[in-house]
């Protein structure tokens, strides 16, 4: 007589070892990358009310948050600058001397070649109407326009030592357009990040207080509509095409179909953002004590992970990595 169930799935579970052995996806530390905000004219880092455990820092902390993130063994920092003053074309982003180009500098010269340094490449943080390009004369959002301020913001940030640009603000073009000057620049060697797929989302929220973002109204001109799916995959199709060298799912958690139909087909690497709202989620969550922190973490970054990511941008990247290199498991 066959024994039943014939079929026990259960057996590959018995044991943590067992467990251990089988497990099909883990992280490493040099997948993950993190986020810095580096704010212009305070001398002492400053919490993020939203985003416990995370804080706007001075120029001169840049230095330091470069060896944390060398010893973790990460795979490199994405930065952003939160500017003094804004004005309505952005010209913080382009100035050698703006907030963003110092700290790009800075880190550069800190990490010499141990880590990768990665800049955001959009206009909102710098422009006083908070969007991520200018405006034409009726008040929207003005592409071509746009490309020629981002074309220029990208030469800055190369000149300043940038190995990759983060392309986030979603206008049409914005690849070729960077990937063009650059060229022109003999910047030949400075990769392209293009966050192609990148939702309108709520998610956003704490990074807007993080980035003290100005901005009224919405980005659902430029950025994509939550019911769509193909439009995603598609935008990272076109980014390909356009000479983009990795492409990126933006939120994460809540986009993993994207993600996945989009490391399906993609030619190039596929990296995810985990971004502020996820982080605050957990965190605040787990404050209020109906979570196990390091457990949701964990879970949250295996998901991504397993979706398809390469690497993942979160605001965890530091923990995390200490846990990876003590040997800690994030299941
Ligand atoms: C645009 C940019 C945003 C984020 C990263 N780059 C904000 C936006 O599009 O409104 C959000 C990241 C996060 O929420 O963690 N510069």
């Amino acid at each position: 007589m066959t024994a039943f169930p014939v079929r026990r799935p259960r057996r590959l579970r018995r044991s943590a070892a067992l467990r251990h052995l089988v497990a099909e996806h883990d992280l490493t530390a040099r997948r993950l990358i993190l986020p810095v905000f580096v704010k212009e004219g305070i001398d002492a880092a400053q919490p993020i009310a939203s985003m416990p455990g995370v804080a706007q820092h001075p120029l001169d902390a840049v230095a330091d948050i470069v060896e944390q993130a060398v010893a973790a063994g990460i795979g490199g920092i994405m930065l952003f600058g939160v500017p003094a003053t804004r004005d309505a074309v952005g010209s913080g982003a382009t100035d050698p001397d703006g907030i963003l180009n110092r700290a790009i500098a800075a880190a550069a010269h800190a990490a010499a070649g141990r880590i990768t340094v990665q800049a955001d490449l959009c206009l909102d943080e710098f422009t006083d109407h908070g969007h991520c390009g200018v405006l034409a004369a009726d008040g929207s959002v003005d592409n071509d326009a746009t490309l020629e301020v981002y074309a220029r913001m990208a030469l800055a940030q190369a000149d300043a030592g940038a190995d990759i640009l983060g392309l986030s603000g979603m206008m049409d073009g914005q690849v070729a357009a960077c990937r063009r000057a650059l060229d022109a620049a003999g910047h030949r060697d400075v990769v392209i990040l293009a966050y192609s797929a990148k939702y309108a989302s709520a998610f956003y929220g704490p990074f807007r207080d993080a980035v003290e973002s100005t901005l009224t109204g919405d980005r659902r001109t430029y950025q994509l509509d939550a019911a769509n799916g193909r439009e995603g995959v598609q935008e990272a199709l076109v980014d390909i095409d356009e000479g983009a060298d990795i492409v990126m799912v933006k939120p994460a958690g809540p986009y993993l179909d994207v993600l996945a139909e989009v490391a399906a087909v993609s030619a190039v690497p596929v990296w995810a953002y985990q971004v502020s709202g996820e982080y605050a989620m957990i965190e605040h969550a787990a404050a209020a004590g109906v979570i196990d922190r390091d457990r949701a973490i964990g879970e949250s970054l295996l998901g991504i992970r397993r979706a398809g990511a390469e690497a993942i941008l979160t605001y965890w990247a530091l923990e995390v990595a200490g846990w990876l290199n003590a040997g800690r498991s994030l299941a």
